[in-house]
């Protein structure tokens, strides 16, 4: 590196150094739809400018729904080139996937030793999963374990989620209170972001938009899919204004514009959805043909993974070393 490139980089360096960090990640389990992104990523790109931030692909969280090598590798790449192609920038922002930051799971087996099974018993996700089955697998119960050493080997000020995400950072939050407690203090605590306009988006049947339900658009939707998808949405003959309709709409433009036109157009659904899918093909055609620009060149896209994994892997196997030395195994 030349004296101007050292200066350059001592700047960026300090300028980082100045401010807060943010993390927050994503599982590989299929398409991302609209609701992910208003709900999360797009905070992502958003507060990159003002956060050092660190955005990665829980995969180890998704193999408790994943258990199909090819499935799983092309699920991570998809949710890389998403990533990509919604604007996270690598020069900005650390992008990895957890499976390459061995600490991770290092750290959960020491989370899970001080943490009782009946904290995690009253967590939502453990809640539903029983609720649908008797046969919970490990992981499914230990995911807010994993998911507190996410957050927490990087110390990060804020992590930006939907709605349903809260209980799980809450979950960091105490665990680090605990650690902290116990061992002395080690971890920071982190705050929750919840964007409030969008903290739970909709799907086109009204309940809240997720991959389970079947009930979404895609981010990345071709025109023929926003169309069918926004055809579906389920609308009551008894409203003058179709609220489902129009709380998807209220995602692309402000109450000010949309109102008047829903006024005007009271009980003519069909001309209200062809508005939506002409304004849903506005937003996603530029995100749709990006991704397909990245999606040329997935080894460059794959080294950019896999240098993040390497950045990471500095931050975590620091705070990792200080956490073994807190609980006493650090002999040599
Ligand atoms: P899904 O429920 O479709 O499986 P994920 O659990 O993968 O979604 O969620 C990824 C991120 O998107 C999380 O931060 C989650 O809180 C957010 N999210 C998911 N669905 C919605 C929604 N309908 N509205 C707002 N945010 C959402
Ligand atoms: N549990 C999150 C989800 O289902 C994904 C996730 C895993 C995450 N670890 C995280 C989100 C750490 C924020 C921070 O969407």
């Amino acid at each position: 590196m030349d004296k101007k490139s050292q200066i350059q980089h001592s700047c960026v360096k300090i300028y980082l150094m100045g401010k807060k960090i943010l993390l927050s990640g994503i599982k590989p389990t299929g398409r991302p739809h609209i609701g992910n992104y208003f709900g999360a990523m797009r905070q992502f790109v958003e507060l990159a400018k003002d956060y050092k931030s660190y955005i990665f692909i829980a995969d180890y969280h998704a193999l408790n729904f994943i258990q199909n090598k090819a499935e799983m590798k092309e699920n991570i790449i998809g949710v890389l080139l998403d990533y990509l192609a919604i604007g996270l920038d690598p020069k900005e922002v650390t992008l990895y996937k957890q499976s390459d930051v061995s600490d991770h799971t290092e750290l959960t087996w020491v989370f899970d030793t001080i943490t009782t099974m009946p904290y995690l018993m009253r967590a939502h996700a453990y809640k539903d999963a029983e609720a649908k089955s008797k046969e919970i697998v490990v992981g499914t119960f230990n995911y807010p374990m994993l998911m507190a050493t996410d957050i927490l080997l990087y110390s990060p000020d804020v992590v930006p989620v939907g709605q349903d995400q809260k209980q799980h950072v809450e979950i960091a939050r105490d665990t680090a209170e605990k650690f902290n407690h116990i061992f002395g203090e080690t971890f920071k605590l982190p705050e929750v972001m919840i964007m409030k306009d969008v903290a739970v988006v909709p799907g086109t049947d009204g309940r809240k938009m997720s991959k389970s339900y079947g009930n979404t658009i895609p981010l990345f939707a071709e025109y023929v899919e926003i169309k069918k998808a926004v055809m579906s949405i389920v609308t009551d003959s008894g409203e003058g204004i179709p609220k489902n309709v129009y709380a998807i709409h209220s995602l692309l433009r402000p109450a000010s514009e949309l109102l008047p036109i829903y006024e005007n157009k009271t009980g003519k659904y069909k001309e209200l959805k062809e508005l939506l899918i002409e304004d849903l093909e506005k937003f996603i055609a530029p995100l749709r043909e990006k991704r397909k620009e990245f999606e040329k060149d997935i080894p460059k896209a794959l080294a950019i993974l896999k240098a993040g994994g390497e950045k990471a892997k500095e931050v975590a196997s620091k705070k990792m070393d200080e956490v073994r030395e807190k609980i006493g195994v650090n002999v040599y």
